[in-house]
């Protein structure tokens, strides 16, 4: 089936005030390409800025992680319902730099998808492979029990996409070979539709890592990609949008 491409930037620590105009010029500009959704995932801080801005030029906002419980006493952590409250309407969850940086275990991460689902938002729910396990052939085996602990039960294929992300290509300049995305995408896609049947063809499996305006056509038109979660690329318009180009022609 047909699904619509999805290009969703994640801007990890940075990113003031200031940078919000960036995003504006970024929503703005996507609009032309209508063929392609467009999200932006900012610190939790100028979620309700973007979010504002979003709203008058047609924008999707999201956050870059949620705690799995809708409130309650935990310092420092912000929820689900926090995010929707915030304007957000989709949140990354999973992100390698959460999963070693954080210790956050599959488990945690499908608390964290289930609770974003139940909150109302739609989900992009990371997995991929340290460099060691990509140089002894175990990349597809190590991602799908990250799939297998990692995806919610309430599986919502319109409201989930998976991101494969390499945790070696993320900002290194270093990609998979087009074979090897494709490989990984279909085995994502395939252990999926074995688990939740049919509806796994409308779900979207987005690359990420070190994805730029140069490589992003032939990136976004490896088989069974569908879509790009884009870091350092995302920051500025002038990166983005070549990426979103990309994204549009395909189509
Ligand atoms: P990168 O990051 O595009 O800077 O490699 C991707 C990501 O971590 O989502």
């Amino acid at each position: 089936m047909a699904r619509r491409k999805y290009v969703v930037g994640n801007w990890k620590m940075n990113g003031l005030h200031g940078a919000i105009a960036e995003a504006e010029a970024i929503f703005v500009a996507a609009q032309a390409h209508s063929a392609v959704d467009v999200a932006l995932c900012p610190s939790f801080t100028v979620i309700g800025a973007m979010a504002a801005v979003a709203r008058r030029v047609k924008g999707t906002v999201g956050g870059q992680d949620c705690h799995p419980a809708a409130s309650g006493a935990f310092t420092g952590s912000v929820s689900a319902p926090m995010l929707v409250d915030a304007g957000a309407s989709v949140v990354i969850v999973g992100h390698s730099e959460r999963r070693e940086g954080f210790d956050e275990s599959d488990d945690d991460v499908r608390a964290k998808g289930e609770a974003a689902l139940a909150a109302g938002l739609s989900v992009i729910l990371c997995v991929g492979e340290p460099l060691a396990v990509r140089e002894s052939d175990g990349a597809i085996e190590y991602v799908l029990l990250q799939i297998a602990g990692s995806v919610p039960e309430t599986f919502d294929p319109q409201r989930l996409a998976i991101a494969y992300e390499p945790i070696w290509a993320i900002g290194t300049g270093l990609v998979p070979t087009l074979d090897d995305v494709a490989a990984m995408h279909g085995a994502i896609r395939g252990a999926l539709a074995d688990r939740f049947g049919a509806a796994a063809d409308e779900m979207r499996i987005l690359y990420g890592g070190s994805v730029n305006g140069d490589n992003a056509a032939e990136l976004l038109g490896a088989g069974d990609v569908d879509g790009a979660l884009v870091g350092g690329a995302s920051l500025t318009a002038a990166k983005f949008l070549p990426i979103v180009e990309a994204a549009a022609t395909l189509g």
